[in-house]
């Protein structure tokens, strides 16, 4: 699905696909905004108070109408601002416009792009020398710790909003590599618990049923992880009537599947029995040709987790008769040796960004509040960082949770003074 895009001049202040959508864009970032509130909360205190001013920051985000709410949020704060894209399917090209337009941000993400261009968008947002990065994969600090090391020096804290990215920055850190201080924002509970189950559980099905069409109830369904994200999937799927089949490699996370009630099994004897199969691990080559082989005719095939690599698709071009480019939108069907077809849907990239729009604004506004106030935080505290993953204070955590109840309409009790000193004494109540 690579879409013909314009060559990018090299000191492009933006590269986006096409600036006729920028009202559509952003009728559409005013719409999410609607169900932001905490952000929005943060956006007036920021345009106030200026904590981010004099900071130059790069945002490696998807570039939805979300993510364009937190750039204004950011944006009010006092940053200097780039935004590209995180991923080469995810851009919603009018909200990428919209920003350019009415916002004055440079941006560079367009959607389909090819290989090299996204690689170019990466290149402008580490060229804009910037003092804080955020990034949803570690796209930008790889290129800060690889092609691009002499920029680093700058960085006073990252922020990476995945699972995935996550991974590749203690992997970072365990090498004794890292070069200045990340913040997992994506293991703040504001974060994953509500972003990776419910939104990735929401917009995933939402990604196959746009892209398929296919009636849920009855269909068999293979979550391959059961980890936050694959968890909120196949509560929703089963929720919609599907036969839910989980596979895993964590033993625990098997058992909590068995127990919530779904089969569990390798996905071996899971691919000839699944209508539907979907990724969500953050490992690579999850299905394979062997798993290709044994699916039923017509079996669909996609991924929510972060990269394409969980689909070994090189593997199936390779033992296909026959690919055939976008059938029906966001599918591309492979013909086997034995004459099935196997459908697979967004090239294996994140599904429900792919084929869909996404998270649902309202799990989104947890998220960017935690990167809202986790860059402030950062600021505030960048003269005594370590250099390493830190974690998100719990007192932010604490403070979006409050607030969103609040905006929720919903109210909490308080521990009583006796309460507290219970729960911190071992000799009370035995
Ligand atoms: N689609 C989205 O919008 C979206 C949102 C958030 C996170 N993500 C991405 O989704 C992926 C999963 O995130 P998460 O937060 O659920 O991670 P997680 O660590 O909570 O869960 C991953 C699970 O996959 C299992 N696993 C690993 N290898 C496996 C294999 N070969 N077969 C079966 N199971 C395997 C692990 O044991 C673990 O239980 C990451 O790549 C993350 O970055 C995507």
């Amino acid at each position: 699905m690579a879409t013909q895009v314009k060559k990018m001049a090299a000191n492009a202040k933006h590269h986006v696909a096409d600036m006729s959508l920028a009202k559509q864009g952003r009728d559409r970032i005013l719409w999410a905004d609607h169900d932001m509130p905490v952000l929005k909360a943060i956006r007036e205190r920021f345009a106030k108070e200026k904590p981010l001013k004099g900071y130059r920051m790069s945002a490696c985000l998807h570039v939805t109408a979300e993510t364009a709410n937190l750039m204004t949020t950011l944006k009010a704060g006092g940053a200097d601002l780039v935004l590209v894209a995180s991923n080469p399917l995810s851009t919603q090209d009018d909200v990428a416009a919209a920003l350019v337009k009415y916002y004055g941000m440079r941006v560079y993400a367009i959607k389909g792009e090819d290989n090299k261009t996204y690689y170019q968008h990466l290149d402008a947002g580490m060229r804009f020398k910037p003092t804080i990065t955020m990034d949803d994969g570690a796209d930008l600090v790889h290129g800060l710790h690889t092609s691009h090391i002499k920029y680093s020096d700058k960085i006073i804290a990252s922020l990476e909003e995945t699972t995935t990215g996550v991974i590749r920055l203690r992997a970072l850190e365990k090498e004794g590599n890292l070069r200045f201080p990340v913040f997992a924002v994506n293991d703040a509970e504001t974060k994953h618990f509500f972003d990776n189950r419910y939104g990735t559980g929401q917009s995933t099905l939402d990604g196959i049923i746009r892209a398929t069409d296919k009636l849920i109830a009855g269909s068999t369904i293979v979550v391959a992880g059961y980890g936050w994200c694959g968890k909120g999937f196949a509560m929703r799927a089963s929720g919609h009537g599907a036969n839910v089949i989980i596979t895993e490699v964590n033993p625990v996370r098997a058992l909590e599947a068995q127990m919530d009630g779904y089969r569990v099994m390798p996905m071996a004897d899971a691919a000839p029995i699944g209508d539907v199969f979907c990724t969500v691990t953050g490992n690579m080559h999850v299905l394979r040709p062997e798993h290709f082989r044994k699916m039923k005719d017509g079996a669909y095939v996609c991924n929510s987790g972060h990269f394409d690599i969980e689909l070994d698709l090189k593997g199936l071009k390779k033992m296909a008769k026959r690919v055939e480019k976008n059938v029906v939108p966001y599918i591309d069907r492979y013909t086997l040796p034995n004459k099935r077809t196997i459908n697979i849907i967004a090239e294996g990239r994140l599904v429900n960004l792919g084929a869909a729009h996404g998270h649902p604004a309202s799990v989104m506004d947890m998220s960017f509040a935690t990167q809202a106030l986790t860059t402030e935080y950062a600021i505030k505290h960048a003269k005594k960082l370590g250099v390493e993953v830190h974690k998100v204070p719990e007192n932010l955590e604490q403070f979006i949770a409050t607030l969103k109840l609040k905006t929720m309409g919903s109210k909490i009790d308080k521990l009583s003074p006796i309460q507290k000193k219970y729960l911190s004494s071992w000799t009370m109540g035995t």
